[in-house]
């Protein structure tokens, strides 16, 4: 599932990274990392100089990401909820992906987000707008989540977290017949959609950051 996450979209992903410009000695923050995916792509970038805090309130995601992060020392698990983030050190990035549609209040969290980022760093945040998506012309849903099309309003919640909005858009990748769009959806509802087209649902990406360098 946490790969072919990371497959499905890894273009934004990609995307995002290369416009913000990360380099080697970066110290990011992931909240809400799950499996590790997007923990390890930055560990990759900042190289051993760099720190990377993979944040997740699910105390199981800390042997999960120690499990994915194995060789990169630069990655610490840390259990704590964004609502409550307080980190070691303010960060150069604080990352979430499919985070805020979980949460209670995506603007608290953004909210501690820029307040863990020191004054010129960056607050990047990817979320999906689901019922944007399709398979066979039908919209997705996602009725366990509590803010499905968050991304919909993702810019102004950035906005409103204190941050300049420097860039921000959306992507998803599409398909129809055997290969990881399909994999992805089957993986997600139990249901393969066989030779139906499908798009997933765009992940939108707003670059903030947070005033005052
Ligand atoms: C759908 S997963 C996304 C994982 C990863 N960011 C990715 O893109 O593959 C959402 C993660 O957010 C975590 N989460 C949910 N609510 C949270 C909160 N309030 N604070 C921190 N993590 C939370 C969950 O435990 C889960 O690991």
């Amino acid at each position: 599932m946490q790969g072919l996450r990371d497959d499905v979209y890894r273009r934004p992903l990609a995307t995002a990274l290369e416009r913000l410009g990360i380099g080697p000695g970066w110290t990011c923050a992931d909240v809400g990392a799950g499996g590790g995916d997007v923990s390890v792509a930055l560990a990759e970038i900042v190289g051993r100089d760099g720190r990377v805090y993979a944040v997740d309130s699910d105390p199981s995601s800390r042997d999960v990401v120690a499990e994915a992060a194995a060789a990169h020392s630069q990655v610490l698990a840390v259990t704590q909820a964004g609502e409550d983030l307080r980190l070691p050190e303010p960060v150069d990035l604080a990352f979430c992906r499919f985070l805020l549609m979980h949460v209670l209040d995506p603007l608290v969290v953004l909210s501690r987000m820029a307040g863990a980022t020191r004054p010129g760093g960056w607050v990047v945040a990817q979320e999906p707008i689901t019922s944007a998506g399709r398979i066979d012309g039908t919209p997705f849903s996602m009725p366990g989540a509590r803010h499905p099309d968050v991304g919909a309003l993702l810019p102004a919640l950035v906005r409103d977290a204190g941050l300049d909005v420097v860039d921000a858009w959306a992507e998803a990748q599409a398909g129809a017949g055997p290969g990881p769009v399909a994999a992805y959806v089957e993986t997600l509802s139990g249901v393969d959609p066989g030779d139906d087209p499908v798009i997933l649902p765009p992940l939108v990406t707003v670059l903030g950051r947070v005033p005052g360098a």
